[in-house]
């Protein structure tokens, strides 16, 4: 009987493999160049985690279970809370701020569909520690000098920013309570994912028919200023606070050179319960996808797993969404192949299999990536398959070997010459 993957998961064979350590490593270079530093933590965790802050669309999406002595755990939909746990629980030593950041791998029970899968990787940075919106825009910097070294350009991608202080404000000013607030933020997070009537529909029923006019024009709005259309800020209230920190990100991420790439979006909601302040989310540009990344500052969620008042703000990008694009935008570089060699050592005889064998340990202790057929056989069927391996060279153990010579062949050009043993393994660099 062949059992099938489970629906929503993905094999990597070693081609995807190579794929997606090429995604990751670019990942962990931006983190490392931006001054984050790496943590991990269980794939586990006490269902609980997930049900005191992040909201219920990522409760319906659980993957729990109950362990051996009865306890209920989750497999990790993100990490924020466990980050959230370990710093609280090490808040007083840890040097702040904190700047870290981690890949885990994460499951969600969602409807599996283009760029949602059940299980995924999650490139995650946060700062905790600093209140400025200086930390806000140092996440989206480091967003997007990751995305630009993989060659998205601002035609491609645009970081869509808001915040939630400040769309909280707008509401409040509306006419809207405070206690409706979490409840509507999920409904209008699915704004663009939902069919216009269904979304106006729903909307009406929450909030009526007059306010929905007002949220439906406050969410199209193209600048922070625009907003004054529809609401007056008063000087050093939320709203005019929220103003102040969305302009000072914007010129933060001015100074950083990556203007291009940002745009505010009172659209931007964010899905989860805990953001407080500054959000994003980076869209491809014809908004065929779904979002690439997204994140925000959430102040209060040390502090609702038990810890100090700390403020953080962070991000998490997943690989599915983003392997789409590139490869969609012909960025998946054709040379990202898992089988990459230096040297492939061909025996023309099976009894020069123990030289072969000899040779090869010496190259590999030599750091080099090496590897050998296992039998002798026709001279051309070998070199095929060392090329189907992209190996630089071949090495020809043949007759010569007997005078201690081994012929060396570039696959590149084709050319071929033969070298004394001795003098390639004192410095193979030089053939
Ligand atoms: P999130 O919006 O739930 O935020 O997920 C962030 C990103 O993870 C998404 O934009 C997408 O790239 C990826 N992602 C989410 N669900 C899936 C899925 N089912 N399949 C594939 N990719 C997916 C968070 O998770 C926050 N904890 C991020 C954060 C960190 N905020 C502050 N710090």
């Amino acid at each position: 009987m062949k059992i099938p993957p489970v629906k929503g998961t993905r094999d990597f064979y070693p081609q995807e493999m190579a794929i997606h350590n090429w995604i990751v490593d670019g990942w962990k270079r931006a983190s490392l160049r931006n001054g984050f530093e790496e943590y991990d933590g269980p794939i586990f965790e006490y269902l609980q985690m997930y049900q005191i802050k992040s909201g219920d669309e990522i409760v319906e999406q659980l993957f729990s279970f109950k362990d051996r002595g009865d306890r209920d755990l989750a497999i990790r939909p993100e990490i924020t809370p466990t980050l959230a746990r370990m710093v609280n629980q090490r808040i007083n030593t840890l040097p702040k701020p904190i700047k870290w950041f981690s890949v885990p791998r994460l499951c969600r029970a969602e409807r599996p569909q283009k760029g949602r899968l059940r299980e995924f990787f999650q490139w995650n940075i946060d700062i905790i520690g600093e209140d400025s919106v200086l930390a806000d825009a140092e996440v989206i910097f480091t967003t997007v000098d990751y995305l630009r070294e993989v060659g998205l350009t601002p035609n491609d991608i645009k970081v869509k920013i808001s915040s939630r202080k400040f769309l909280s404000a707008v509401l409040k000013k509306i006419g809207i309570s405070e206690e409706k607030l979490n409840s509507l933020y999920g409904l209008l997070d699915k704004k663009t994912k939902l069919p216009a009537e269904a979304f106006s529909e729903a909307l009406i029923q929450q909030v009526g028919e007059r306010i929905s006019e007002q949220v439906i024009s406050f969410m199209g709005s193209q600048s922070v200023t625009s907003v004054e259309n529809i609401v007056k800020p008063d000087a050093g209230g939320e709203l005019d606070i929220a103003i102040k920190e969305l302009e000072d990100c914007a010129s933060r991420l001015g100074q950083m050179g990556i203007s291009d790439y940002c745009v505010f979006d009172p659209g931007i909601v964010r899905g989860l319960a805990y953001y407080t302040g500054i959000v994003f989310e980076v869209h491809d540009i014809q908004g065929d996808l779904r979002a690439i990344c997204g994140g925000g500052r959430f102040d209060n969620l040390l502090h609702d797993f038990g810890g100090p008042k700390i403020t953080a703000t962070g991000m998490g990008m997943g690989d599915c969404v983003l392997e789409i694009l590139l490869s969609e935008k012909g960025l998946l570089n054709q040379k990202i192949s898992a089988r990459s060699l230096d040297y492939f050592v061909l025996p023309v005889a099976d009894n020069l299999l123990d030289d072969t064998i000899k040779l090869v340990a010496q190259l590999r202790t030599l750091g080099f990536k090496t590897i050998f057929s296992y039998k002798s056989g026709s001279l051309s069927k070998q070199l095929k398959t060392a090329s189907e391996r992209n190996a630089k060279y071949c090495i020809i153990i043949g007759d010569e070997f007997k005078a201690g010579d081994i012929v060396l062949k570039d696959m590149s050009t084709g050319n071929q010459k033969t070298v004394p043993l001795n003098e390639f393994l004192a410095n193979p660099g030089k053939f």
